[in-house]
C-alpha cells in the first residue's frame, strides 16, 4: 500500500539507507526518519490533522513504510557492524613480521664484578667466605688487633664512632678476630665487606668503600705461602704476565708487614701516568699475623702461624678498568655503568 504523501519520504529514506557508509551513518538515518523528531514519525503524528477520509490510507501507508524501513535498517546495520568488526579484527591482528622489541637488560655493577672475581679466585684456592658486622666494637676493630687505645696507629684511620665502645668498622680485619674466636685452626677465609672512614669524598676518598680481607692460619704457615698466594692472585686478576713485589711496611696486627705492589700492566714497569712513573701499583697491605693477635683469640703462636692481607675492591677495580674517580662507583650514572654491561 502506498500513498503519495508517504512515498516521497519513504523513497528519500531508502536512498539514505542505501548510501550510508557505516553503522554510525545508518543510525543517523534512523534518527532522521524514524526517531522522535523523524520525518516519518512526524507524519504519523500529524494524521489527526488530515481530513478523515485520507487518514486510513495515509496511516496504513506510513505504518507499512515504517516497518519496511525498520527491517531494512536492521539488516543493513547488522551487515555494517559485521564489516566493521572484521576491519577491527584485521587491524588488531599482531604483525608477526615486525622486528622484536629488545627488553632492557641489567648488568652487574663493576664493584660486584671485581668482588665476584676476587672471591672466585680465592674460593678456587680453598678459601671460604666469612662475614662480620658493619657496626663493630672497639675491641674487635682495634683492641684485639693490637691497636690499644691511645696508640698512634688509631690516627691512621679516622673512625666514625657510634658510642664509647661501638663504631662503624674501619677495615675488615675485625672479622679475623671473630673468625678465629669462632673456630680452631686451620683457618682459610676471605672476608668481603663494607668499611667506613671519616673522609670527605673526592677522587680517591669515600666515607664508605669495600675491602676484602684474607686470612690463613695453620701449622707452619710462612711468608712464602703469602707471597705465592698473592702472586697467583695477581696473575688471575691482572693477567699471566703479572709480577708482584713486597715492600716493608707497618701494621700493628702483622709482623712483619708488607705492602704489595703489582707490576704496572700499562707500561710493564717502564713508567707511565697510571703508576706515576714508578712502574708499580700498590694493591694491598699484608703481613704475618702478630703473635699477640693469635694470643688474643686463644691460639698458641708457638703452634700455629698465619698471614693476612686486606685490599680495597674500589682500588682494584680502578686499576683494572682505568677509572680515575672513586665517586663514579657510587653516582650510579647509567652512562658509566653501561660500559660494564
Ligand atoms: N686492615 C688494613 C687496612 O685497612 C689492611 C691489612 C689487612 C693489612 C690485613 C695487613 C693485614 O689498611
Amino acid at each position: 500500500m502506498t500513498h503519495p504523501r508517504v512515498d516521497a519520504v519513504a523513497q528519500e529514506a531508502r536512498d539514505a539507507i542505501a548510501s550510508a557508509r557505516s553503522s554510525a551513518e545508518l543510525e543517523q538515518v534512523r534518527v532522521t526518519y524514524l526517531g522522535r523528531q523523524g520525518a516519518l514519525t512526524q507524519l504519523l503524528r500529524g494524521l489527526g490533522a488530515l481530513p478523515a477520509a485520507e487518514r486510513p490510507a495515509v496511516g496504513a501507508a506510513a505504518n507499512e513504510a515504517k516497518r519496511e524501513l525498520e527491517a531494512l535498517l536492521e539488516s543493513r546495520l547488522a551487515a555494517a557492524l559485521e564489516g566493521e568488526r572484521r576491519v577491527r579484527r584485521e587491524s588488531e591482528r599482531p604483525d608477526l613480521t615486525l622486528p622484536g622489541r629488545r627488553p632492557p637488560r641489567g648488568a652487574l655493577h663493576p664493584l660486584t664484578r671485581v668482588h665476584d672475581e676476587i672471591v672466585a679466585i680465592f674460593a678456587g684456592l680453598g678459601f671460604s667466605v666469612a662475614e662480620g658486622p658493619e657496626i663493630e666494637t672497639d675491641y674487635h676493630n682495634f683492641e684485639a688487633l693490637n691497636i690499644p687505645r691511645d696508640h698512634p696507629a688509631r690516627d691512621m684511620q679516622d673512625t666514625l664512632y657510634l658510642s664509647e665502645s661501638t663504631l662503624l668498622r674501619t677495615h675488615t680485619s675485625p672479622v679475623q678476630i671473630r673468625a678465629m674466636l669462632a673456630r680452631k685452626p686451620p683457618v682459610r677465609i676471605i672476608v668481603p665487606g663494607r668499611v667506613f672512614r671519616r673522609d670527605v669524598a673526592d677522587t680517591s676518598h669515600s666515607p664508605m668503600f669495600h675491602q676484602v680481607e684474607g686470612l690463613a692460619v695453620d701449622r707452619a704457615i710462612t711468608m712464602g705461602d703469602l707471597k705465592g698466594t698473592l702472586e697467583l692472585f695477581a696473575r688471575e686478576m691482572f693477567g699471566p704476565g703479572s709480577r708482584i713485589r713486597f715492600r716493608p711496611s707497618f701494621f700493628p696486627f702483622t709482623e712483619p708487614s708488607a705492602e704489595v705492589d703489582v707490576l704496572c700492566f700499562v707500561c710493564r714497569g717502564g713508567g707511565c701516568r697510571l703508576c706515576k712513573q714508578s712502574g708499580w701499583l700498590e694493591i694491598l697491605g699484608s703481613g704475618m699475623v702478630h703473635p699477640r693477635v693469635l694470643t688474643n683469640v686463644g691460639y698458641d703462636p708457638e703452634e700455629v702461624t698465619g698471614w693476612a692481607f686486606g685490599m680495597g675492591i674500589e682500588r682494584i677495580a680502578m686499576l683494572k678498568y682505568g677509572i680515575d674517580d672513586l665517586r663514579l662507583f657510587f653516582d650510579n650514572d647509567l652512562r658509566f655503568l653501561r660500559q660494564f654491561a
